[in-house]
């Protein structure tokens, strides 16, 4: 009975505290993906539009250091691409034979250039908030995509009693309602070539499934892995319920 009685009460604590937590941050909606379900892949053409928007907008402050340019192989784009597009970047390599560093185009095989040295770095041009590094960002939040989505384009007018310092803005998926990000996108930002809709709805699905990829490329993989073992353990029950209908026949 004591047992009982203060299991009630923490109850009875616990509903008033959760909801007097002002600006709680939302629940992200669910959003229907490609990659959604048991038998769902990545869409390559909304993973080339992702990267071109990460590559265009996000990577000014956003690092993706866990990715190689090669690792863009995957998203259907040729070897002479890659080449091409790590060939925009510069990084610094070194020593040479004269024990100096230098700089010289990237490689498919260096990993993707960070927007800034270090994080101290990162966080002096960012008003003391650290834009995280994204390569595994769609896996280290729950529900990754449907929250990155969400957040891009979650912002309001500030509302409620929701104070907001210079340099921070209203988003009601952040906890409390603040995020230092200003919204990176708007509608027409980023020129698409294969005629998808240029809104910031478009890019911001476009970016999460791409974030999606980079944080868990063998997805498709897994998948089909798992289908095949569910196939194999079906046919395996038909034979073995057959076997033992044999077995059993004479007994009955
Ligand atoms: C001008 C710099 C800048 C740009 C450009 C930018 N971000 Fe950010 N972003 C930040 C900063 C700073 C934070 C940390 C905000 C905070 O902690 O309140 C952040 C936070 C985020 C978060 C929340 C991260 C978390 O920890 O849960 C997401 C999601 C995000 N950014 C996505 C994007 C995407 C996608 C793009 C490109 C479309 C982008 N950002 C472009 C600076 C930027």
């Amino acid at each position: 009975m004591k047992l009982f009685s203060a299991f009630c009460l923490g109850l009875a604590l616990m509903v008033p505290v959760s909801a007097m937590a002002a600006g709680d941050a939302e629940t992200p909606p669910k959003q229907q993906w490609h990659f959604s379900g048991p038998l769902g892949t990545y869409d390559r053409a909304a993973l080339q539009r992702g990267f071109q928007v990460y590559r265009q907008v996000c990577s000014a402050c956003h690092s993706m250091k866990l990715l190689s340019y090669r690792n863009l192989e995957d998203l259907g784009y040729s070897e002479a691409q890659v080449k091409a597009i790590a060939g925009e970047y510069t990084v610094t390599d070194g020593p040479n034979d004269e024990g100096e560093m230098f700089d010289r185009p990237a490689l498919p095989s260096d990993r993707f250039v960070s927007p800034y040295p270090n994080d101290a770095a990162a966080k002096y041009a960012n008003n003391g908030a650290l834009p995280p590094d994204m390569s595994l960002l769609a896996k280290a939040r729950k529900n990754g995509p449907d929250y990155i989505y969400a957040v891009l384009t979650g912002y309001e007018e500030p509302h409620g009693d929701t104070h907001l310092l210079p340099g921070q803005h209203y988003n009601k998926y952040m906890a409390g309602h603040v995020i230092a990000m200003a919204p990176p996108l708007s509608d027409g930002l980023v020129a698409y070539e294969d005629g998808s809709s240029t809104t910031v709805d478009q890019y911001s699905r476009d970016v999460s499934e791409f974030l999606m990829w980079a944080a868990e490329p063998k997805m498709e993989a897994r998948k089909q892995t798992g289908v095949k073992a569910i196939l194999f353990l079906l046919a395996f029950f038909g034979i073995m319920y057959a076997v033992k209908k044999k077995l059993w026949a004479g007994l009955h």
